[in-house]
């Protein structure tokens, strides 16, 4: 199928049979959900124990979702995908995310270049970097060790590197922070640089092209910080050297920007940026958690990696995920899903899911160019419980629309409290049981009525049910759980991207707003002639600003 064009899903038997199975498509959890059920529908995937019980599908509909998988060649193209062969089409360029978590000894060849050899070259640059500032050995231009490391990048080079830091704190070096900037909103740079000692930060520009605007003038930013605030008597090409390292795959552009290139970490254009994390990306936190704990974050993602490559589909984590995203969003009717993580440490992982899922698969036309004429993308969103229970649950318990939900927690805490009576993580645990339970049986008008609930109160206590979720369980939030989690959503990602027939690894979209805040920069800054250029609400728009600016 890679070397042809993409399949139409909907010209497949599996979809037509999906689409007679969705007409009236009801299932009542209550008494689908046996035992039996259960056992069959919970899937192991490394350390993840996944529940996919209580998602709304039968026999038939997993049979067609399968039958639909293997109609679209989605093995061809997961096995393209591995090989490196480049199957993200509109940039001509390979996607070997997976090839970044590559052991060692493995061996993987892309048009004559040793890729292991090079990750683990870069891999290794990377960690013996970390080890310097981790133990104080890197130091500063006047000599002091490093305390904030300060990354600065935007998009998958702030994302990933930030959700994993507040992820894995526990795993953090004591004396050693990160910030990180990302926002060419100034207050983003004002705010993390406040109380900062030039002397003891180290900034990592991490950008993959080393050409977006917002990193490279946050960049300027703190380099005119720098070395305004270090001591008099500083050499500024002494400073930026020891202050200033850069991840990216345009070691020319570093160069250009006055970082030596010793101090560079590289990658490759066959790494999107929202599958970079770990990449030299993620450069802050291996000086946060220090090599080791990324290697086993690494290890974690290489599990999941062989889950999806060779599970059998029915026992296939990712594929049954994405594949239960696809039946949710083009026939019942789903336009987003949550992820609710029951851990305060995930708190950055829905924004992390939303430039995986979305930049990868917000698209309208096939990898062939050629118009789809069905749903593709859906919108990710989430906050962790218990929050989430008192913002916006009411509409996933009591509302019209379908909100599939997959809910993730922790045998084990992070930080095992106790108020004196109650062990306050099993209270935790206890309200995400609670809420995918609720989800599913709801409660019946008779039930309500047999609490003594007044007649006309009974239809807005009632509760549906049969609202989907999986549940995913590990025992603790480790650095190789979060790997294998991040890696199970890529590949869920990728599954749900195959079967639509797109690219989900370009991202043509961020373009033209790019190109349009250049053209506009000049008319904001008083350019009459351009201003005058432009539509009639962006001049009104651009006026209003500066008649306000200077009040
Ligand atoms: O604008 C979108 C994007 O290209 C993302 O895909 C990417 O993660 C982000 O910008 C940052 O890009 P870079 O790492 O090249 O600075």
């Amino acid at each position: 199928m890679t070397a042809g064009g993409p399949v139409d899903p909907t010209t497949t038997a599996a979809w037509a049979e999906l689409a007679r199975l969705s007409d009236g498509y009801t299932l009542d959890l209550r008494s689908a959900l046996t035992a039996e059920r259960v056992e069959q529908q919970t899937l192991a995937a490394g350390d993840l124990h996944v529940d996919l019980s209580k998602n709304l599908f039968d026999g038939d509909v997993e049979t067609a979702l399968l039958a639909l998988a293997e109609q679209v060649g989605l093995d061809d193209r997961r096995r393209a995908m591995f090989a490196g062969e480049p199957i993200n089409v509109t940039e001509d360029r390979a996607v070997l995310h997976t090839a970044l978590r590559l052991p060692a000894d493995a061996s993987l060849t892309v048009d004559g270049q040793d890729v292991v050899a090079d990750v683990h070259e870069v891999l290794d640059r990377a960690y013996a970097f970390a080890e310097r500032v981790r133990s104080g050995a890197w130091t500063g231009v006047t000599g002091k060790r490093i305390a904030t490391v300060v990354n600065i990048g935007i998009g998958g080079s702030d994302l990933g590197p930030v959700m994993a830091y507040e992820a894995l704190e526990p795993y953090r070096q004591d004396g050693l922070t990160c910030r990180f900037i990302s926002n060419i909103d100034p207050t983003d740079a004002a705010q993390k640089l406040s109380g900062l000692d030039p002397e003891t930060t180290l900034f990592i520009v991490s950008s993959k092209t080393f050409g977006t605007l917002e990193t490279l003038t946050n960049a300027r930013l703190c380099k005119a910080w720098l070395l305004e605030h270090l001591p008099s008597g500083s050499d500024p090409g002494a400073a930026v050297a020891r202050h200033f390292v850069a991840v990216s795959t345009a070691l020319d552009k570093v160069a250009d920007f006055g970082i030596d290139t010793d101090n560079a970490f590289g990658f490759w254009d066959w790494v999107g940026g929202r599958y970079s994390v770990d990449s030299a990306i993620g450069l802050s936190l291996v000086i946060a958690i220090g090599p080791d704990r990324f290697a086993e974050l690494l290890a974690g993602f290489h599990t999941m990696d062989e889950h999806f490559r060779t599970a059998p589909a029915a026992a296939n984590v990712p594929l049954r995920m994405g594949l239960l995203n696809v039946w949710y969003a083009n026939f019942l009717g789903a336009h987003t899903h949550a992820v609710l993580p029951y851990a305060q440490l995930l708190h950055r992982f829905p924004a992390y899911l939303q430039q995986l899922t979305m930049e990868s698969n917000g698209k309208g036309v096939r990898w062939d160019g050629t118009a789809v004429a069905y749903d593709t993308g859906e919108v990710f969103w989430g906050e962790p419980g218990t929050n989430g229970q008192h913002a916006f649950y009411q509409l996933i318990h009591q509302g019209t629309r379908l909100v599939p939900a997959d809910f993730i927690a922790f045998a084990r805490p992070a930080y095992a409290l106790s108020d004196g009576d109650t062990d306050v993580h099993e209270l935790f645990l206890a309200n995400f049981f609670a809420q995918t339970k609720a989800l599913a049986f709801g409660k019946t008008a008779d039930e309500v009525r047999a609490e003594g609930v007044a007649e006309e109160l009974v239809t807005a206590r009632t509760f549906p049910g049969n609202r989907p979720t999986t549940s995913i369980m590990a025992p603790a939030l480790t650095p190789s759980v979060l790997g294998q989690l991040v890696a199970l959503y890529e590949h869920i990602t990728f599954v749900e991207g195959a079967v639509w027939g797109i690219d989900s690894f370009d991202q043509w979209g961020v373009e033209l707003g790019k190109q349009l805040a250049q053209q506009l920069g000049p008319a904001v800054s008083g350019d009459a002639g351009v201003l005058a250029e432009q539509d009639a609400s962006t001049q009104s728009l651009i006026t209003y600003y500066q008649e306000n600016r200077d009040r």
